[in-house]
């Protein structure tokens, strides 16, 4: 008996896929041959393929089938791949209110630091972003940019010392030690120094939040699947000993701020300014209609908001720094170029690296703007159909509720927008270049009402640490490099296995 009901569960939870599966194909859209019961990826348990690489192999398929969009599975789940330039655009920017969230899992109760804005809906993501916006000011920017200078000076400083001992050094540890501290001065208002300390409290908790262990696995997969099941059992994103580590320190901080009136020019302190007014600049960009777009933030959203500069900013910023270096490394040519622009802007600054002088730095621009084409630190990103959307000139609909993928790599990637796609040309992005780029293939920073935030703050962060670099050292690819570049199959981000060794020499 029991081996029957157990044969006709089997039975029925295949037939289950077997329906689930052919979606796509009763509505008409273009579908891979998904396997039971994974659907259109390798083994996800074992994480045999990168997410950003799988999404590029369906992306050139679809190119290569002339198709303008293909649906996929991730076991019984659907999602929708947009592969025409045009219509990616009409969901990120024209169409923008038809897939206006990332359909992200949240829990202000029970997980207060998930409730950030790269997660939360609806109107309150819109009202947040709008009492956020004024943090982004170039005034405020100038003024975050002394503290991220000092950071990079002292991580400069550190390679100076190291390479004196040793031959090579994999600049991607360095780099994430970098981001933690320039995240832990500007947005946490601590000074952390994990340069001189790896072992730091900050960088470990930031560390775990980054790790998943088995048991934190299979949380996602009941949040995922069943979030008001998790909500009701009090599962959280992250685990407890982040969130209580996180929420302390934006607690003690701004506790400490308002007491002490002490004052920095940090993100932090747009966050003490929110919690007490509701508003950066009194009475600036409210509007009474809008329910809670004046109200002041609780603690632990401020803390969420401080939160997500080590979510979003860390691993993104640190990579592009880290690749920026790993090319100009191999190439003495545009390494050259780029370092005697700096030498020519800083004579006009008293041999200063200023705020001023950096935004003057194009070539530089020029290739990080490569970097992030060649390397997005998100080759895909999501949005959520929020409202039923029919494809133009198709009968197509898309439900409410369907995920989209975006295909940045595959875009960015693609030899008919970006010829020779694997060599590494900073001119694709010079003036006489950049018009001819076509709208909607190169988004590294998204697009769209719910683009990248903080894209200006990060490139001043990877502008800083590239410039000084390139005054203090002439650089060279080290032979541990294992190349070909091979990418992590764990997590989205485009990580190298074995890391990015650079060989240092300190200019006389
Ligand atoms: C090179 C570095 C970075 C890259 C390439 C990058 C890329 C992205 C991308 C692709 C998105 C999604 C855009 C979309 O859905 O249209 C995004 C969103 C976001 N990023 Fe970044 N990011 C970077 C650095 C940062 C940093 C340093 C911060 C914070 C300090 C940050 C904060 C955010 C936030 C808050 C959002 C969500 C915005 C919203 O939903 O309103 N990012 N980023």
């Amino acid at each position: 008996m029991v081996v029957f009901i157990l044969l006709l569960l089997v039975i029925a939870v295949f037939l289950y896929f077997k329906h689930a599966h052919g979606y796509w194909k009763r509505l008409g859209v273009p579908q891979l041959q998904p396997s039971f019961p994974f659907g259109d990826m390798k083994n996800p348990i074992l994480r045999k393929q990168n997410m950003g690489d799988k999404i590029k192999e369906v992306y050139d398929h679809a190119r290569s089938k002339n198709y303008d969009y293909i649906g996929l599975y991730f076991f019984s789940r659907k999602a929708f791949l947009p592969v025409n330039p045009e219509l990616i655009k009409n969901i990120l920017v024209k169409d923008f209110h038809h897939f206006s969230d990332r359909g992200i899992h949240y829990d202000e109760v029970n997980d207060p630091l998930s409730a950030h804005l790269f997660s939360i809906a609806g109107t309150k993501w819109k009202n947040l972003r709008a009492k956020l916006t004024p943090a982004y000011s170039p005034v405020k920017l100038n003024g975050m940019f002394n503290i991220v200078r000092c950071c990079a000076e002292e991580m400069v400083q550190l390679v100076s010392e190291e390479s004196e001992k040793k031959a090579d050094i994999e600049i991607k540890e360095i780099l994430a030690r970098y981001s933690t501290d320039v995240i832990g001065c500007c947005a946490f208002g601590l000074d952390c120094n994990t340069m001189r300390d790896p072992q730091a409290e900050f960088r470990l908790m930031g560390k775990r939040a980054f790790t998943q262990t088995v048991g934190d696995l299979l949380k996602m997969v009941v949040i995922r699947s069943f979030p008001s099941l998790a909500r009701l059992l009090g599962f959280g994103v992250f685990p407890d000993n982040v969130t209580s580590f996180f929420r302390g320190v934006v607690k003690e901080t701004i506790e400490y701020r308002e007491k002490n009136n002490v004052e920095r020019k940090d993100f932090m302190q747009l966050l003490v300014a929110l919690k007490r007014n509701g508003s950066l600049e009194a009475g600036s960009n409210l509007n009474e209609n809008e329910s809670d777009l004046g109200k002041a933030l609780t603690m632990d959203e401020a803390a969420a908001q401080a939160f997500i500069f080590f979510l979003a900013g860390f691993e993104t910023t640190s990579t592009t720094t880290s690749y920026s270096l790993f090319e100009m490394a191999k190439n003495s040519a545009i390494q050259k170029r780029v370092r005697d622009e700096i030498l020519t802007t800083l004579k006009k600054y008293d041999g200063k690296l200023t705020y001023d002088g950096l935004m003057e730095l194009k070539y530089l621009d020029q290739v990080i703007g490569e970097t992030l084409r060649k390397y997005p630190p998100a080759p895909v990103f999501l949005r959520v159909c929020t409202e039923r959307y029919t494809v133009p000139g198709t009968k197509t609909t898309i439900e409410k509720g369907q995920t989209v993928l975006i295909p940045c790599l595959g875009l960015q990637r693609d030899p008919e927008y970006f010829p020779d796609p694997e060599t590494f040309d900073p001119e694709r992005f010079s003036d006489d270049n950049k018009g001819r780029i076509v709208d909607g293939t190169y988004i590294p920073f998204g697009a769209g009402p719910r683009n990248c935030f903080f894209m200006r703050f990060a490139m001043i962060q990877a502008k800083t640490a590239l410039a000084l670099y390139l005054l203090k050292f002439d650089f060279s690819l080290s032979g541990r490099t294992q190349l070909p570049l091979k990418m992590e199959t764990k997590g989205i981000i485009l990580a190298p296995v074995g890391g990015l060794w650079i060989h240092f020499k300190q200019r006389a």
